[in-house]
């Protein structure tokens, strides 16, 4: 939709103040015809405006889409650099495909790409990520920290405790984390975290934290398959929550548990992280590629692979596994 007809319309319906405005009306104004006017009204719906039609009144605004604006984001940040340089987008494929291009064209370090919606979300081991458009935070930060490859799991630890702590600020609820990045509520998935990275074999060049949290979805917004799996933050609020704040708190968080982490290494994240984890010194079962281990998981490593001691006494070293809490 052309822009200076969206504003057009859109100073129309603000004048109108909430009245009906005929189809004649809004044709006359753009010079158009009532097909064209039509067309616009079905343009705006798809933008996330709830607009009324009745015979014979015309056209009326019923919600305006809680949009986020760059105003609203940088507007009382006070981070020294993560999402200082914000690049918002309304429509993306993936807010990770971008932030792998800007990085490589040399971004500052805080540069976070902000999306209304991905078409194509990407989550971890290549399953799709679902981010419809004004519900949810779809977003990447890039980060260039001077450490070795290995030690860039450390940083998705570090995303989900920054993320955990920005939830339990700007809303009531306790999220748990679930190894090794997924955040829940009640066992729901919230929030996924996807890390990717750029190095050589000695150097990070940078890393781009992907985040995905479900904020204004309600459950209805959820395919019939996922609705026992996923929830948002507005289903556990019963209310809509401000996704700026939200983004603005998670800013903070990250940038100073990243201060820390450079100044003094993983120690204070590790910390904070099995503090908030539901699996550590819990019975878990581990599903990995080669086989099914259950056990008691005693804590990650500096890595961030997780340790799981059998019934025997051996302590596995699990990378990468779906784990779940055990029965017995
Ligand atoms: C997971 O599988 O749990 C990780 C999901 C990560 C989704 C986020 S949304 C913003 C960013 N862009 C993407 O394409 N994916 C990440």
């Amino acid at each position: 939709m052309q822009t200076d007809i969206r504003r057009t319309l859109l100073e129309m319906f603000t004048n109108a103040e909430g009245e009906y405005v005929s189809g004649q009306r809004i044709s006359d104004l753009l010079g158009c015809s009532r097909t064209a006017v039509w067309k616009h009204i079905e343009d705006l719906r798809k933008e996330g405006y709830e607009l009324e039609a009745v015979r014979k009144k015309g056209y009326r605004i019923v919600t305006k889409p809680n949009k986020v604006s760059t105003n609203e984001l940088l507007l009382g940040l006070h981070t020294k650099k993560i999402g200082q340089n914000l690049h918002y987008e309304e429509t993306v494929e993936s807010t990770q495909k971008i932030a792998h291009r800007l990085a490589q064209e040399g971004a500052v370090e805080g540069t976070v790409i902000v999306a209304e919606e991905q078409t194509a979300g990407r989550g971890r081991l290549a399953r799709k990520w679902y981010s419809p458009k004004y519900t949810g935070v779809w977003m990447s930060i890039i980060l260039r920290p001077a450490i070795p490859p290995q030690h860039a799991p450390q940083l998705t630890l570090l995303a989900a405790v920054a993320i955990v702590q920005a939830i339990q600020e700007v809303t009531n609820v306790l999220p748990d984390i679930k190894w090794p990045n997924d955040i829940l509520v009640n066992n729901k998935k919230l929030v996924g975290i996807l890390t990717e990275m750029q190095a050589d074999v000695e150097q990070v060049h940078s890393v781009i934290i992907g985040v995905g949290i479900n904020v204004n979805q309600k459950l209805e917004h959820f395919d019939s398959d996922i609705q026992h799996l996923a929830t948002s933050l507005s289903i556990e609020e019963q209310k809509e929550v401000n996704r700026a704040a939200l983004m603005q708190a998670i800013f903070l968080k990250m940038e100073s548990l990243y201060e820390d982490y450079l100044e003094n290494g993983f120690g204070l994240v590790k910390h904070l992280w099995e503090s908030y984890s539901i699996s550590i010194g819990k019975r878990i079962i581990a599903r990995t590629l080669k086989a099914t281990i259950e056990g008691h998981a005693k804590g990650i490593t500096n890595d961030g692979v997780l340790l799981l001691e059998d019934d025997n006494g051996t302590v596995h070293h699990i990378h990468s596994a779906d784990i779940e809490l055990s029965s017995k």
